[in-house]
This record gives C-alpha cells, sequence and structure tokens, in this order.
C-alpha cells in the first residue's frame, strides 16, 4: 500500500511563548487574535477528508474533570487525538483522593506518567493556578468556579469574529447570570481586549454595578438595550452556585430577560445569537430562537475543536527544543 504523506499544518499565526492557558484575563490582544488565528488553520484541516495531523505526536493529554462537562471535555479529547497526542480521562470519583490524596498529589502522580497538559475543570476559583505552581506541564483551565472559561471565552469570539468579520466595534451584550458565570468574566476579557463594547443585562442581584469600572456598560432591562447589540450571548442561570433569593422565581426572570421571537423583532435583522450550553430552553430563551435562524449555538461547539485544537498546539509548540517545531 502506498503511504501518502500527512497534510502539513499551517504556518503558526504568530510566536507563541506561554506554558499555561489560565484565563483570558492575562492574554493581551496579540495572544488572543493569535489563537483565533491559528484556530482558523484547524478549522480548515476539519474540514479535510483525513482531519488527523501528527503535530502532538508521542504527547499525552490528561483531562482531570471534577465537573460534569459534555462540550468541553469531548472537544478536548477529539481535538487532542485529532492531533495524535495519547489522551487519558482521569476520574476524581474513582480515584485515590477517596482514600485521603491530596489534590496536587494526584496531579504530581499524573505528571509522573508523562503527562504533557493537564486539562483542569474544578469547582473552586484558582485550581488551575494553584497547579501551575506545583507541576512542570502545562495547565488548560476548563473552568474554574465562576472565574474564568477561557476556551470558551475563545471560541465565542471565534464564531462572533466568523459571522461578523471582526470583533472591534461591535456591540455586544451578555445576558443573563453575569455574577455566577465563568463564561462571562471570560468573554469580557476578551471583548473588551479585542475593542467590543461589552454590555452587561440582567437583574441586578446578578449584574453588579461594579462591573461598570472595567469599562462595560450595565443593564437591567433587555427591552431597552436589545436593539442595540449585533451580538447577545445568552448566559444560562448557575443556580449550583447561586445561595437562592437572587431573583423572585424562574418564571418572573424569564418574562423579563428569556430571548424570544417576540423580543428579537426589537433586534437588528442580523443579529447573532450565541448561548454556551448547557442552554435551557424556556427559562434563558425559547425553542424557537435556540433552533432559530439567529442562533450560532451549534457553531459555537463546532468551532470549539478548532480552538482546543489550536490551544494545544500552541502550548505544546513552545516546549518543541528550537528547529523541532510540533508543525513539522
Ligand atoms: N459550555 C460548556 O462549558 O459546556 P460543558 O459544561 O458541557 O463543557
Amino acid at each position: 500500500m502506498k503511504l501518502t504523506p500527512p497534510p502539513p499544518l499551517p504556518a503558526a499565526a504568530a510566536p507563541w511563548n506561554r506554558k499555561h492557558l489560565l484565563g483570558l484575563e492575562e492574554l493581551s490582544a496579540e495572544d488572543i487574535e493569535s489563537i483565533l488565528d491559528t484556530s482558523e488553520s484547524f478549522a480548515e484541516i476539519s474540514r479535510r477528508s483525513r482531519k488527523k495531523v501528527p503535530a502532538l505526536q508521542g504527547r499525552i493529554v490528561f483531562n482531570l474533570f471534577f465537573e460534569s462537562s459534555t462540550r468541553t471535555r469531548t472537544s478536548f479529547s477529539l481535538a487532542a487525538k485529532r492531533l495524535s497526542a495519547d489522551t487519558q480521562d482521569f476520574a476524581p470519583s474513582s480515584s485515590s483522593l477517596s482514600k485521603g490524596e491530596s489534590f496536587i498529589d494526584t496531579a504530581k502522580n499524573i505528571e509522573a506518567m508523562g503527562a504533557d497538559v493537564l486539562v483542569v475543570r474544578h469547582p473552586t476559583p484558582g485550581t488551575p493556578h494553584l497547579l501551575a505552581k506545583h507541576v512542570k506541564c502545562s495547565i488548560i483551565n476548563a473552568g474554574d468556579g465562576a472565574h474564568e472559561h477561557p476556551t470558551q471565552g475563545l471560541l465565542d469570539l471565534m464564531t462572533i469574529r466568523r459571522a461578523k468579520g471582526r470583533i472591534a466595534g461591535l456591540t455586544v451584550g451578555l445576558l443573563g447570570d453575569i455574577s455566577h458565570s465563568r463564561v462571562a468574566r471570560s468573554n469580557i476579557w476578551g471583548l473588551l481586549k479585542l475593542g467590543a463594547n461589552v454590555i452587561l443585562c440582567g437583574p441586578p442581584t446578578l449584574v453588579p454595578k461594579a462591573w461598570e469600572q472595567i469599562g462595560c456598560e450595565v443593564a437591567h432591562h433587555l427591552d431597552d438595550v436589545l436593539p442595540r447589540c449585533d451580538v447577545v450571548n445568552v448566559l444560562r442561570i448557575q443556580f449550583e452556585r447561586q445561595q437562592g433569593g437572587l431573583f423572585p422565581s424562574v418564571a418572573e426572570y424569564s418574562h423579563f430577560y428569556m430571548m424570544t421571537q417576540e423580543r428579537l423583532r426589537s433586534a437588528k435583522e442580523d443579529l447573532l445569537l450565541l448561548a454556551p450550553g448547557p442552554i435551557n430552553r424556556g427559562v434563558e430563551l425559547t425553542p424557537e430562537v435556540a433552533d432559530g435562524s439567529h442562533s450560532a449555538i451549534l457553531d459555537q461547539v463546532t468551532n470549539g475543536l478548532a480552538v482546543r485544537m489550536a490551544v494545544l498546539h500552541l502550548l505544546c509548540s513552545r516546549m518543541e527544543p528550537q528547529g523541532q517545531s510540533a508543525a513539522s
């Protein structure tokens, strides 16, 4: 059988020198654009008939998820496989954590098995940052409590840039539970750095005025701000992180903030509607809106794979000795 060489990877978009991806707050606009440009290259590879490239051959990527996940865990696994890395899921509930082994010792043991990258989701904010201080391998934050979810922020930016051709100058509304949302924080940092106008909209108990201090507009009446938005990102109410009592009832929340067909009539014709998922149909948006022509919800999921390939590739490429690029 004649073996054909694997398709070459496109050249890296810009020099990348970071070891970890912990949040978008610490990235520059150039860093973010570099990831988005590299993600476009990987999106192109995903459209080829042969989708697998040898970029991470010999690398080991561990998923450490201490919270449930459908999209993030699966797409990190698939991204690593498409880059030819070995992947391993760590299952906390059946691990020796239950015998008293510490989190740091657990991570050090996983690193001792040769892990190059740990992808970490944890309910406690700052957990990936703590790990980065104790292990030598790269850490990717896959969501730390209500703090950040950088790859979700990046895939949202990629989806907006693809649909609108730019980020700068757009008015982007983040709707709902801003206080408890790591997706909101990563979106806010990414959007502000790339020059978007950010409106945070929701009940006062979930959208504090303090956000104005970093350059966001804060609004409590969706119907007032919706006509100005080019993009609205509909965030889930994070019941699991709330103490309760932040609004009278889900029905009242939906009355004021659910995205409906009727509300869309006051929006721009080309409004782009995002939702990070999981979505709660009938709470934050109606089924017709979720599946309607404005919605890019499944495009976000597709773009997430390209973003996670790009992040894994960039972090691992910087580990290569000079002259041995992982892309070669
Ligand atoms: N958006 C997101 O992070 O989804 P999962 O919780 O399913 O990973």
